[in-house]
Formats: C-alpha cells, structure tokens, sequence
C-alpha cells in the first residue's frame, strides 16, 4: 500500500493543529496560547519545546510533527495495540527498554510511554541505523518482509523493523529502540514534547 499521500494529507493536518513552539515553521494560523511563549530564534534553533493538541488524532492513526528538526511520530494506541505488544517480546532485541539512552526514566515501561497516558506513543522518526525515517505500518497483517507483522514501523532503507512502542527487531540492522523524547502532558489533548514537566 503506498501511504505518501495519507502522510502528506496527515502533515498538511498536523501544520493546521500543531502548536510549534518553539520551530519556525510555516504555522499560518493563530494559536492563542502562542503570545506568552515566543522564544528567541536562539532558543528556536537550539530547539524549544513543541505543543501539539492531540484531539484530532484518531486511535489507531499517526501524525508527525516536527522538533529540533526532526520528525517527532505520535500515535494514539487502541487496547489492541497496546495488547499485542507483549505478544511481540521475544522478537524484540530490548524488549524491557532497558538501554536508557533510548527513553526518559519515565518511559522505562512496557508501553515506552508515561503511565497516565499509555495510549500515546511518542518517538523520535529516525531510525537507529542510519537515520532515515521509517515508514508507519500499522496494520497487523502478513508483509512481504515480515510474515507475522503486528503493525510497527519499516525502514525503507536497510530493513530495521520496530513494533508500535518503538522496539527494534532482533536480526535487523539497527542497533536501538526508536528514541523517545522527553515530553509531558499539560492536560488530556495536550502534550509538550522536548520537556519533561515533572515525573509522573
Ligand atoms: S537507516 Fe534504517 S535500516 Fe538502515
């Protein structure tokens, strides 16, 4: 299945709902939260944090937005999802995200994501091979690569495989996890990515 066109009509949406906070970006429109925090073009490149409202992401569906000029995946999980994740634990090769470099202490779970808001998967969208970005397929069906594929992410360039938390395959070339980006929710439709915010 070819998903530019989906990707393109998703990032047409998320340059309409995302607040960039801290990215110059070609964000046209007004967003009233946007007056009291106008960082400097220091802070921007340096890369401030980036507000996103998640109500229009639909379970089950992506959108990317962008932070310290990169791809940022976020996906709102269904309970299958996040249910089929531990059936995959064997294929993965760090399937505890024990390697902390990969994920904030916070995302140190099963779920590679802040305990409160389980459903929302967050990642860095490069892969940990060599950087492309690898291609969101969700869908749990056999693939030419991969017979028993339970939806995950696909590297278009070598082959590296991850599940929908983000965990690299065993057999594959990429070393690591999917990155996780520190982020916090300010409430239940808004999440700030590229700040902590407090542990919870
Ligand atoms: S860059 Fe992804 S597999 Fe090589």
């Amino acid at each position: 299945m070819n998903n530019d066109g989906v990707n393109k009509g998703r990032r047409r949406f998320l340059v309409a709902a995302t607040s960039v906070v801290g990215a110059a970006g070609a964000v046209g429109v007004a967003v009233p939260f946007l007056g009291s925090w106008n960082p400097s073009a220091k802070a921007k490149a340096a890369g401030a944090p980036v507000k996103v409202n998640l109500d229009k992401v639909e379970a089950g569906q992506q959108v990317v937005v962008e932070w310290r000029g990169k791809p940022v995946f976020i996906v709102r999980r269904t309970q299958e999802i996040l249910d089929n994740l531990a059936k995959q634990d064997e294929r993965m090769l760090d399937p505890s995200s024990k390697e902390d470099t990969q994920q904030p202490e916070y995302c140190q779970n099963e779920f590679r994501a802040r305990q409160d808001h389980k459903e929302i998967l967050i990642l860095v969208g490069l892969c940990t091979h060599l950087g492309c970005s690898p291609k969101f397929l969700p869908e749990v069906k056999p693939m030419d690569f991969e017979a028993k594929w339970m939806g995950g992410y696909h590297c278009p360039c070598h082959g590296s495989k991850f599940d929908l938390a983000g965990r690299v395959y065993k057999g594959v070339p990429a070393p690591l996890n999917l990155e996780v980006p520190p982020y916090h929710f300010v409430d239940d439709s808004t999440v700030i990515i590229g700040e902590d915010g407090g542990v919870s």
